[in-house]
């Protein structure tokens, strides 16, 4: 009678705090295609608006290229409306929400107004030797926002440069230059960090090396969704 009620459960939502690169989109992509999960990613969001041209979007081409955080305020909002969309029979990730303690703070009210629990925040953790070496090496789908890194063989694309999903050709993001990748990880320090003791304080942080294997990172965050 246990297993089979497990197996009706519904896995944990996952909040990623981690520093620039350490693999959020990358280890998201791997739950939405393997565990059914709804995935929001500020990033690609935001990306969609440059892509459309808008004012707005060219507002934030300048804030993202120069490695700068977008407003509190416009990001809660945005996130606000995301998170009363989201379906009720799936489970959730927040891919670089929330980036600073009032983003964190908001979320809170946010899950409880929605009524949104079974949560957990996992925080990957890389150093900024690491962090710089893969954004020199990534390139993404302009399309679907797939990442993929040119140094490693286990998120290389099967052709090179191009997407293995939409077939079409991979490209280097504005903002994966050595120093707008530096002004993120300070702001990462400054902002983001403190957001871990946040977390940990409420008992509900997974640490998680993120420059072992792959498959290793996969495996250990499906086993915590579980739970
Ligand atoms: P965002 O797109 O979220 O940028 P980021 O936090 O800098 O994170 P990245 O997308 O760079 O990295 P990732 O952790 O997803 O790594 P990935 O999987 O690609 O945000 C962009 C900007 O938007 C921000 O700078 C900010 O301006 C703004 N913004 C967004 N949210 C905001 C918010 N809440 N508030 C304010 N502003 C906000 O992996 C990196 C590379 O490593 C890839 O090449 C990948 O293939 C490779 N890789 C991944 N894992 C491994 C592994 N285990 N081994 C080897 N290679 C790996």
């Amino acid at each position: 009678m246990l297993l089979v009620r497990r197996g009706l459960d519904k896995m944990k939502n996952i909040i990623f705090i981690a520093p620039p690169a350490a693999g959020k989109g990358t280890v998201s992509d791997f739950l939405v295609r393997n565990c059914n999960y709804e995935h929001i990613s500020t990033g690609d969001l935001l990306r969609e608006e440059i892509r459309r041209g808008s004012p707005l979007g060219e507002e934030l081409d300048k804030i993202i290229k120069e490695g700068n955080l977008v407003s509190d305020e416009f990001m809660i909002k945005l996130m606000d409306e995301k998170i009363k969309a989201l379906p009720k029979d799936k489970p959730f990730i927040l891919d670089g929400f929330p980036r600073t303690i009032k983003q964190a703070e908001s979320l809170d009210k946010m899950l409880v107004s929605n009524n949104v629990t079974n949560n957990m925040v996992v925080f990957l953790d890389i150093a900024l030797e690491d962090a710089l070496a893969r954004v020199l090496g990534r390139i993404i789908c302009p399309k679907c926002g797939r990442s993929y890194n040119i140094n490693h063989e286990e998120v290389k694309p099967k052709v090179d440069n191009i997407c293995d999903d939409c077939g079409i050709e991979l490209e280097k993001r504005d903002d994966d230059t050595e120093e707008s990748f530096k002004i993120r990880f300070d702001s990462y320090l400054t902002n983001t960090k403190p957001i871990i003791e946040y977390y940990e304080k409420k008992n509900m942080l997974k640490r998680v090396d993120a420059t072992i294997p792959l498959s290793d990172i996969f495996q250990i965050i499906k086993n915590e969704a579980n739970k």
